[in-house]
């Protein structure tokens, strides 16, 4: 296995308490993978949790999808960063006043702990999310992918070091936003599993393909019977596009 692409997978710990999360976290350890820790992990277990992945070496992305009036943002920003956060999301629909607030706090925040600044992805349309959805009950009339090509611009020109998207867009993002630009994708489903609740779904080969920086995969791999033994058939599939590393 291609070891260099390992961190590109980021299994989201969508677990009930620390204990579950601890027991996949050593299954997987010699994987080497990332860890999401999002809202159903984060609401029981809080920031100390995030710390005890962090102080044991792992990479750690935080998925809250912060949304909220420009202060209040800056504000969990600060809290965050403070604490050691160091890589976390944000939702594009706040707007760019809130995006910039985000970027400008965890710059600060970084920098009076001698950290650099934090990577902020901006989260675009949910990759559960389809175009009927998009157009029928929130009644955006933008065709899908020049809306979300656009957030990442936004996202982007606000000082966010990337965006969470669907690999579907991840293409049309990247030639738009440079190489730099961090793409993370859900919405990842290895041949022959389930689809679930994700609606704008693709392989981790084309996902990488399409150039997304990270992948996440989540039920694919916490449900699995040998949660390994599929995290490591990503990553084998994932090592099939010769890619460098970002
Ligand atoms: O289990 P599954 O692979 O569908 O998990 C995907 C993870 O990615 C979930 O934790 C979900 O919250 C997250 N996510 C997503 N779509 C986004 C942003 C985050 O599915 N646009």
């Amino acid at each position: 296995m291609n070891t260099d692409i390992s961190h590109r997978l980021i299994v989201a710990l969508d677990v009930d308490n620390a204990e579950t999360a601890r027991g996949l976290v050593e299954k997987l350890a010699p994987l080497h993978v990332t860890y999401k820790v999002g809202m159903q992990l984060f609401y029981r277990e809080g920031v100390q949790f995030v710390r005890e992945l962090i102080d044991a070496g792992h990479l750690v992305f935080v998925d809250l999808k912060l949304h909220d009036i420009p202060n209040t943002v800056a504000g969990a920003v600060q809290t965050l960063v403070s604490q050691g956060v160091l890589f976390f999301n944000v939702h594009c629909l706040g707007g760019t006043q809130m995006m910039e607030a985000a970027a400008q706090a965890g710059k600060k925040a970084a920098g009076a702990i001698g950290k650099p600044p934090p990577l902020i992805a901006g989260v675009t349309v949910l990759t559960s999310m389809s175009e009927t959805v998009l157009h029928d009950e929130l009644k955006i009339n933008e065709p899908l992918e020049p809306y979300v090509v656009s957030l990442a611009s936004s996202a982007q020109a606000c000082g966010l070091g990337g965006v969470v998207c669907s690999a579907k867009e991840a293409s049309k993002i990247r030639k738009v936003c440079g190489d730099d630009f961090v793409l993370i994708t859900p919405g990842v489903r290895p041949k022959g599993s389930a689809n679930g609740d994700q609606s704008r779904i693709v392989t981790p080969q084309m996902a990488i393909e399409a150039g997304a920086t990270y992948i996440v995969v989540g039920r694919p791999i916490t449900q699995a019977p040998d949660p390994a033994e599929a995290a490591a058939r990503i990553l084998e599939e994932m090592s099939l596009v010769g890619v460098s590393q970002p």
